[in-house]
C-alpha cells in the first residue's frame, strides 16, 4: 500500500487532481449516494444481463452505455459530479466522448496490465485508436462494488502515466506499448501481476469515483463477487473528432431522447463503432 494519500473528499478536488498529476490516479470519496449506486447497478443488469444468464467467471461490456442508460443522465445533473467533470477538464463546454459499463462474475482472474491511450499509434486501426488520443483522464470510473484486492476492482501502476515510462523494473514493454512481461521471458510468459513494482491495488467504497490519467497503466484485479462498473468520459467540445465511421443510429437516438437542457452533450459526440477497421 502506498505511503501517500490518494483518497480525497469531493470538496477537495484541487488536492485530488494534484495527486492524479503526481501519481497518475486518485479516488474521490462518495461522489454519488447509495440510491445512485443502486440505480446504476440495476441499469447495468438491465442492459447486460436481462435474463440473468451470465455464466460464472465471465464478463459482458456495453461500449456506449450512456446511450442506453437513464441513470447516467441523472449523474450529470448531480452538482458534485458536474463540478468534478468541469474541474477535471477545466471547462464547462463539454460533450460526451465515450462511455462503457462492465459486468463481471466471480471466478475471473486478474486481467492484463495495459494502458488505454493509443496516441502513439500513427494510423488508427480500431475505434479505440481514434478516441483514446487525448490528454483527458482515461478512467473516471464508478466501481459500484468499490474496489479491493480481496474482492474485485482495479489496480494501477503508480507514476506510469508518462510517455517516457518504459515499464516496471524487471519487466519489458511489449511492441506498441502493448502489455509487459518479465525480463528474459516472452509476451506469453506467465507472472504474478499483483507483484509488479509500483502496483497499487486501489481501495475504494461504492459511491467513490476512481480516476486515472490518460496514460496510466492499469489491470482488472481478480473478481470474487458480481462486479459492476461504469465510466462516462467527456471532452472539451473544442477538440473535434472527425470519426471515420458514420454516426451510429443509437447516437442519433440519444440526441433525440435527451431533454433540451442536456442535448448539448451530444454536439461532437461520435458514438462508438466497434466494428470499424482502417482500410
Ligand atoms: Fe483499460
Amino acid at each position: 500500500m502506498p505511503d501517500y494519500n490518494y483518497h480525497f473528499h469531493r470538496d477537495d478536488l484541487k488536492a485530488a487532481l494534484a495527486c492524479l498529476d503526481e501519481y497518475g490516479f486518485c479516488v474521490i470519496r462518495q461522489l454519488i449516494d447509495r440510491e445512485m449506486v443502486a440505480a446504476l447497478k440495476e441499469s447495468i443488469d438491465r442492459q447486460l444481463d436481462p435474463e440473468g444468464d451470465l455464466a460464472p467467471a465471465s464478463n459482458r461490456y456495453h461500449m456506449a452505455f450512456a446511450e442506453d442508460s437513464e441513470p447516467v443522465w441523472d449523474l450529470v445533473e448531480n452538482p458534485d459530479y458536474k463540478r468534478f467533470i468541469h474541474t477535471v477538464h477545466g471547462t464547462t463546454d463539454l460533450c460526451l466522448h465515450r462511455s462503457a459499463a462492465i459486468l463481471r462474475t466471480p471466478g475471473e482472474g486478474m486481467g492484463r496490465w495495459h494502458q488505454d491511450h493509443r496516441g502513439h499509434i500513427a494510423r488508427p486501426q480500431h475505434a479505440n485508436d481514434v478516441l483514446n488520443r487525448f490528454p483527458i483522464p482515461s478512467g473516471a470510473w464508478l466501481y459500484l462494488n468499490g474496489s479491493h484486492p480481496d474482492r474485485s476492482g482495479i489496480a494501477v501502476i503508480e507514476k506510469s502515466h508518462h510517455l517516457e515510462w518504459e515499464g516496471p523494473e524487471g519487466y519489458i514493454m511489449g511492441p506498441n506499448r502493448s502489455g509487459i512481461y518479465p525480463e528474459g521471458g516472452t509476451p506469453e510468459t506467465p507472472y504474478d501481476g499483483m507483484a509488479v513494482p509500483g502496483c497499487v491495488p486501489v481501495v475504494a467504497d461504492p459511491g467513490d469515483l476512481i480516476c486515472f490519467a490518460a496514460l496510466t497503466w492499469h489491470a482488472n484485479m481478480a473478481t470474487r463477487e458480481r462486479r459492476y462498473s461504469c465510466g462516462i468520459g467527456f471532452r472539451p467540445k473544442t477538440w473535434r473528432i472527425d470519426a471515420p465511421w458514420p454516426l451510429p443510429d443509437s447516437a442519433l437516438a440519444l440526441a433525440e431522447r435527451l431533454p433540451d437542457h442536456l442535448k448539448h452533450f451530444t454536439e461532437g459526440y461520435t458514438g462508438f463503432d466497434g466494428e470499424w477497421r482502417a482500410e
